[in-house]
């Protein structure tokens, strides 16, 4: 199944944070639902936030048409709403604003013509993260100990992930020998979803807390770390779940390579590097308890950022759906706006491009 997807008029997606205990499918009907779905995270990862804000659009748009509201307002105030829920991830901003600028109201089937663009956004997510697998695994070799942090799994974009994608083509063709996941406090996206996903392909995984990762690499246990990313600037860093700046430095310290896993809509070369990045910070409630159950006494206060940025000089390669990036060696910029160029152009008359 599709972790998101447009049915029957509605945006249903998997409660992920129910899992792994229940498969809850939620059928999302208004634009309120699927800000709080996404602001609680039942509905988290980058490339699955853009494929939320772009559905969230097309919702908005099909609602005030049926309610006889003006539907160029209906997609203004579900912009801003979906907009503010996670400021972090640039994909939410980039899924809304590609269906948003696409409504033209002089067109007979403008809205029809939305949810169809936003129904493709969900096949075209799909396939990005298959190519980022196929393109990130033959950077592994043989017998390969992979360590992974948070969730960058299929949960987190329509199917296959971005560092899991390279995973699971690495594990077909039988380069994997193993995946260290580490829990992801405070939410354990690690434990609770990438297990999850692991089992389900079949690879041999393990957890471990995420202050056992720096010492699981200085032993010469993990040949290779792989991430995903919630924004790549510019200049090539990058924001990703808190606890992913510290897995490079210990990478960087031991020799092995970290990879970042990123669909070309991460990348946001409108922000020129990692300090221009807003970092997400939630609710003291998520460090402070645990299941619910406070854990730090009455009164104290907490410091929960949801994202942490990696310095691109900490960063092998960035793998995307067109090929490998090496920060400091290739350009960055000049690659992406030559691929969006190419994408807008589209084929060539000759038919070769
Ligand atoms: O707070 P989350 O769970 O949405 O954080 C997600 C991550 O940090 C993922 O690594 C990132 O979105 C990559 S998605 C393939």
């Amino acid at each position: 199944m599709r972790t998101i997807d447009w049915a029957d008029g509605k945006i249903r997606t998997i409660d992920q944070t129910r899992l792994p205990e229940e498969e809850v499918v939620l059928s999302l009907g208004s634009v309120e639902e699927l800000a709080e779905a996404i602001s609680s995270l039942r509905v988290r990862g980058a490339p699955a936030l853009g494929v939320a804000g772009g559905l969230g659009i097309a919702l908005a748009a099909r609602l005030a048409r049926e309610n006889g509201q003006d539907v160029g307002e209906a997609i203004s105030r579900a912009a801003s709403l979906l907009g503010s829920t996670r400021p972090t991830a640039v994909n939410l901003k980039w899924g809304i604003g590609r269906i948003e600028e696409a409504y033209d109201p002089s067109r007979p089937r403008a809205v029809d013509e939305l949810i169809e663009r936003a129904r493709a956004m969900v096949v075209e997510d799909e396939r990005t993260n298959r190519l980022i697998g196929e393109v990130g695994a033959d950077l592994l070799s043989e017998g390969s100990r992979v360590l992974t942090h948070c969730n960058a799994g299929a949960l987190a974009c329509v199917a296959h992930g971005t560092a899991l994608s390279i995973v699971e083509v690495a594990h077909e063709r039988g380069l994997v020998a193993g995946v260290t996941a580490t829990e992801t406090r405070p939410l354990l996206q690690g434990s609770r979803l990438t297990a999850w996903e692991l089992k389900r392909m079949g690879v041999e995984h393990r957890v471990t807390i995420d202050s056992g990762a720096a010492g699981l690499i200085a032993s010469g246990g993990i040949d290779v770390v792989i991430t995903g990313a919630d924004r790549v600037a510019a200049n090539g860093d990058v924001a990703n779940k808190v606890g992913t700046y510290p897995l490079a430095l210990a990478a960087r310290a031991n020799g092995v390579p970290f990879i970042v896993a990123a669909p070309l809509s991460t990348i946001d070369l409108d922000t020129p590097d990692g300090d221009a990045i807003p970092i997400e910070l939630r609710s003291a409630s998520e460090v402070l308890e645990v299941n619910g159950a406070r854990v730090a006494p009455e009164d104290t206060q907490a410091y929960n950022p949801a994202f942490d940025v990696t310095p691109a000089s900490l960063v092998s390669a960035i793998v995307t759906e067109i090929g490998v990036v090496r920060p400091g060696v290739d350009d960055l910029r000049a690659l992406v706006e030559s691929a969006r160029g190419e994408a807008t152009a589209g084929p060539s008359a000759d038919g070769k491009r």
